[in-house]
C-alpha cells in the first residue's frame, strides 16, 4: 500500500515560540517530514518568531540541529533538508510591545494561507491575537492555532475564548489537542463508523465497561512549575482523556465534518453525571528505584498535587446509562502504554456448561506505542482433550497490516499543522466543548481543595495506587495491566 500524500495549498506558517521546546521538538520536525513527503509545497514559509533577535542562519542552525535530533536518518536527507531550510526565516517580536510587528506585516505574502501558532505561554494567547489584528498581519482568512493548557478552569477558559473571539471568528481557531492527531485515534472513528460489526453492539446492553489509560513512564521533569499548578486532571484528563472518552462515546455524526463531529462529543461531554467522590483516585508517585519522588521534582516538600487519576465516570443517556466509563493516567508508571479497552458482555448462555469459564471479548484500540487494534475471541484450545476454550486476540497492528510500504504513521503534530492549512477544524476542540469539559471537572477540583484532601502515594516505576486496583475490584473489574 503506498501512501498518497495530497500537498496542500501554499502557506506562510508563523511559529511564535519559534525556539520554544515544542517547536524544536515537534513543529520543526514535523513540517520538516511533511515537506519531505511531499505534503509541504516548495512555496510554503515558517517564520519563526521569539523574542530574542537570530539572525535567519542561526535559526536555520536551530532548525537544522531540531531536526536531526528528531528526525530519524532514514526519514531525511541532506538535499530535501537544505531545501526546507530554504523555507524558514526568523523574526524578533514582543508579544505585549509594539516591536517587529510591523516587520512582519510586511513578510507576509499576499494571497497565501496565513496561518499563526501560539506556541507560548497562556498569558500571551490574548495579547497576541490582538496585536495580530491590530498590525493587520492576520487576514479575514488568518488562522490562529492555540496550544494548551485552554484555561485552568471554565471561567479562565471562557474569558480566553471572549478575548480570542474579540479578533477572531471560531471558524479561524484551531485549539490543539494532539491526542486526536493519532493514528489510532482516528482509527477509533474509521473502526466504528467505517464497519457494520462493531456499532450494532456498541451500547450498554453490549458493553459491559471501557477502560481508557494513559501512562506514561517519565515524571514532571523540567516543568514542574506548570505542573504543579495543574496536575494530572487539567494535565490529561481535561483534554486527552475526555476527547477519548468523547470519541468512544459520541453518536454517529452525520458527517465527519467539523461542525458534526463537534456537536456529538458536545453531548457526551454534557451527558456526563458528576463523579462521586468515592469514584475518584488521586495519587502522587515516591521516590524508589532510583527515581525522585514527585516532592522532590517539584522541589516542595507540600505540595498535593496529584500525579495520577482513576476515576469513574457515567454518561446519562439511552446509549450507555448503565455502562461504566474507567479513566486513568498518570506520571512515572511502570510502562509507556495508551489504550482503550471496550469490554463487552458475557453470552446470555454457556453451551459449554459451568466448567467452560467465559472470558470476556475485549476490543482492545492501542495508541501508543505499537499502534493497532486487537480483539479478544474465544476459541477452542487446539488439541484432543474435548472441548476447552480460550481466549486469543485477533491482531492487528497497523506496522504489519500496512506492510512494509505502508504509511509511516505521521505525529501528531505534522497531521494536525496540515489540518490548520486546510482549514479543517474536525480534529480541533471548539470553544463550548473546552469550556463544558472544565464545567465537568471543576467540581471535581474544588471538591478536593475543599477537603483539603492529599494524594495516595504510589512507588514510582508501579501501575499507581493501591486505591485505583479496588476502585475496580468494588465492582468485581480488574483494570488491564499496564504493559509496554
Ligand atoms: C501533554 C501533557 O499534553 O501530553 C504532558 O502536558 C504529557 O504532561 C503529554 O506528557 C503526553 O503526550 P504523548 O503524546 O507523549 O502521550
Amino acid at each position: 500500500m503506498v501512501a498518497r500524500v495530497i500537498p496542500v495549498e501554499p502557506f506562510d506558517l508563523v511559529v511564535f515560540g519559534g525556539t520554544g521546546d515544542l517547536a524544536r521538538r515537534k513543529i520543526l520536525p514535523g513540517l520538516y517530514r511533511r515537506f519531505r513527503d511531499g505534503q509541504m509545497p516548495a512555496e510554503a514559509r515558517v517564520i519563526g518568531a521569539a523574542r530574542r533577535a537570530m539572525e535567519t542562519d542561526s535559526y536555520r542552525a536551530f532548525a537544522r540541529d531540531a531536526i536531526e535530533e528528531e528526525v530519524a536518518p532514514a526519514r531525511r536527507d541532506p538535499d530535501s533538508l537544505g531545501a526546507f531550510l530554504d523555507r524558514l526565516d526568523h523574526v524578533a517580536i514582543d508579544a505585549e510591545g509594539d516591536e517587529g510587528w510591523a516587520e512582519l506585516a510586511a513578510r507576509m505574502h499576499p494571497d497565501r494561507v496565513r496561518a499563526f501558532y501560539f506556541s507560548v505561554a497562556p498569558r500571551l494567547f490574548g495579547p497576541l491575537a490582538e496585536r495580530l489584528h491590530a498590525h493587520g498581519v492576520a487576514d479575514a482568512e488568518a488562522r490562529i492555532v492555540v496550544e494548551k493548557p485552554f484555561g485552568q478552569d471554565q471561567a479562565s477558559a471562557r474569558q480566553l475564548n471572549a478575548t480570542l473571539a474579540a479578533h477572531f471568528g471560531e471558524s479561524q481557531i484551531y485549539r490543539i489537542d494532539h491526542y486526536l492527531g493519532k493514528e489510532t485515534v482516528q482509527n477509533l472513528m474509521a473502526v466504528r463508523f467505517a464497519n457494520i460489526l462493531f456499532e450494532p453492539l456498541w451500547n450498554a446492553q453490549f458493553v459491559d465497561h471501557v477502560q481508557i489509560t494513559v501512562a506514561e513512564t517519565v515524571g514532571v521533569g523540567g516543568r514542574g512549575g506548570y505542573y504543579d499548578a495543574a496536575g494530572a486532571m487539567r494535565d490529561m484528563v481535561q483534554n486527552h482523556l475526555m476527547q477519548l472518552l468523547c470519541l468512544i462515546a459520541m453518536e454517529p455524526p452525520h458527517r465527519f465534518d467539523p461542525q458534526a463531529v463537534r456537536d456529538e462529543k458536545l453531548k457526551v461531554i454534557r451527558a456526563l453525571d458528576p463523579v462521586a467522590p468515592g469514584d475518584i483516585v488521586r495519587g502522587q508517585y515516591a521516590a524508589a528505584g532510583g527515581m525522585n519522588g514527585y516532592l522532590q521534582d517539584v522541589a516542595d516538600p507540600d505540595s498535593r498535587t496529584e500525579s495520577f487519576v482513576a476515576l469513574k465516570a457515567h454518561l446519562s443517556n439511552w446509549r450507555w446509562k448503565g455502562t461504566p466509563f474507567y479513566l486513568r493516567t498518570g506520571k512515572r508508571l511502570r510502562a509507556r502504554s495508551s489504550e482503550i479497552a471496550v469490554t463487552f458482555r458475557e453470552p446470555p448462555h454457556s453451551i459449554f456448561g459451568e466448567a467452560e469459564r467465559w472470558a470476556e471479548n475485549v476490543l482492545i484500540i492501542r495508541l501508543q506505542p505499537n499502534e493497532g487494534i486487537k480483539l479478544r475471541v474465544m476459541i477452542k484450545e487446539p488439541g484432543p482433550g474435548g472441548m476447552r476454550l480460550v481466549n486469543v486476540p485477533l491482531d492487528m497492528s497497523f506496522a504489519e497490516a500496512l506492510g512494509e510500504n505502508g504509511a509511516e504513521i505521521p505525529d501528531a503534530y505534522e497531521r494536525l499543522i496540515m489540518d490548520v492549512i486546510r482549514g479543517n477544524q474536525t480534529l480541533f476542540m471548539r470553544g463550548d466543548e473546552v469550556e463544558a469539559a472544565w464545567a465537568w471537572i471543576d467540581p471535581l477540583i474544588a471538591a478536593w481543595e475543599e477537603r483539603g484532601s492529599s494524594p495516595q502515594p504510589y512507588e514510582a516505576g508501579s501501575s499507581g495506587p493501591e486505591e485505583a486496583a479496588i476502585l475496580m475490584h468494588r465492582d468485581g473489574r480488574r483494570w488491564r495491566g499496564i504493559e509496554p
